[in-house]
């Protein structure tokens, strides 16, 4: 049974919910070798043994929201605030084209104090500086307009997290003033103004079931985002869920290599979630279908304040240590971290 569901899933791609969710239940190990396999043979027919480098400037830990799981939520009143000058978050910048960067992802809370406005003479001003540089964002929930606004400015991607495909799991993460159905919007609406989107979700976030994942499963194939970031759940000592176990290696690997048969040309980041719970894990993850790497360019002055959850790595390191070491991370697999745009390719 589960065998014809497997050549199901790699001759077409696709499986109904509840398929997705008797594979999840009941994969073996050897199983998850051929999908493995299968993974990075299809990473490797499109991208060959390339990874791209993404440079993250994480210039805000101010945040609006006050997602369950977040160790940057609002009401953690132990996170040390910060927010990076726009002159810093340029400097960023030209240290990470330096180092060869060409995208930049600016990431963040939802910080009220980056108005549009603010955003727009931002946003602008790396464009102008850097044209033949990708801008991707990762600020959260916004309105249409305002996401015209950036687009208009210069971003060319936008990566926000769908988090769970189902509403009642949606809501076990979230307060009452956050929304699923206006999450799935946001999605929709960057879409339609004409981002490479990103979506993505945790792997075994509280309450989650292998039902949910069938259901992230099931969006992904019918979306179609262009990224997909799926890091496991890792818990943060000052939220509710701070008992919580992390999400495993090997659930986050098999999660992986899945999004990679249904998306044979999505970027797909090996993320730093997945090096905080192992060692090897963006190695691993590579080697089940990953194919982006994130390094930080945020100041090492700010890096230990970007704490989404505990024990996270690279806090101490210089922009330049962490390329370098993902570099020679990458070439000990036998990859290479490549300087470019690394857009979407098409199938
Ligand atoms: N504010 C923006 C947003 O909501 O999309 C971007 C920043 S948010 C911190 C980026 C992602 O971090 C979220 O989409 C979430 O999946 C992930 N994240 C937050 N807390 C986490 C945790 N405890 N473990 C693993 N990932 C976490
Ligand atoms: Fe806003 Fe996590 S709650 S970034």
């Amino acid at each position: 049974m589960l065998n014809s569901i497997i050549n199901k899933f790699i001759d077409t791609h696709k499986l109904g919910v509840e398929e997705y969710e008797t594979l999840l239940n009941d994969v073996t190990n050897e199983e998850k070798e051929v999908l493995r396999v299968e993974a990075v043979r299809l990473a490797t027919s499109i991208y060959g043994k390339d990874i791209y480098a993404r440079g993250l400037i994480e210039f805000s830990n101010y945040c609006k929201n006050d997602c369950y799981y977040c160790g940057i939520r609002n009401g953690n009143k132990n996170a040390e605030r910060y927010r990076l000058t726009k002159e810093q978050i340029y400097s960023c910048c030209d240290i990470g084209y330096e180092l060869g960067f060409r995208t930049f992802v600016l990431q963040s809370g939802e910080d009220l104090y980056f108005t549009d406005e603010i955003m727009v003479e931002i946003i602008s001003h790396i464009r102008k500086k850097f044209p033949d540089c990708a801008i991707t964002l990762s600020i959260g929930e916004k309105e249409k307009e305002t996401y015209k606004k950036y687009f208009d400015a210069g971003a060319n991607r936008y990566l926000l997290r769908h988090e769970t495909a189902n509403k009642t799991h949606y809501e076990k993460l979230h307060p009452e003033t956050m929304s699923y159905e206006h999450r799935m919007k946001c999605l929709q609406d960057l879409r339609d103004i004409g981002y490479q989107v990103g979506a993505g979700f945790m792997v075994e976030s509280p309450y989650q079931t292998n039902k949910d994942l069938a259901y992230d499963l099931k969006f992904i194939e019918e979306f179609k985002p262009e990224m997909c970031g799926i890091g496991p759940f890792i818990p943060h000592k000052d939220t509710i869920y701070k008992n919580e176990k992390a999400g495993t290696l090997e659930k986050t690997l098999l999660l992986l290599s899945i999004v990679r048969i249904i998306r044979p040309n999505v970027l797909l980041p090996a993320t730093t979630a997945l090096g905080t719970i192992n060692p090897l894990g963006r190695e691993k993850g590579v080697e089940h279908g990953a194919n982006v790497v994130m390094p930080n360019l945020s100041p090492s002055s700010v890096r230990n304040k970007y704490l989404l959850y505990d024990n996270k790595i690279c806090t101490g390191d210089e922009a330049a240590e962490c390329k370098d070491c993902m570099s020679a991370r990458m070439k000990r697999i036998g990859y290479t971290l490549v300087i470019d745009r690394g857009d979407c390719k098409k199938m």
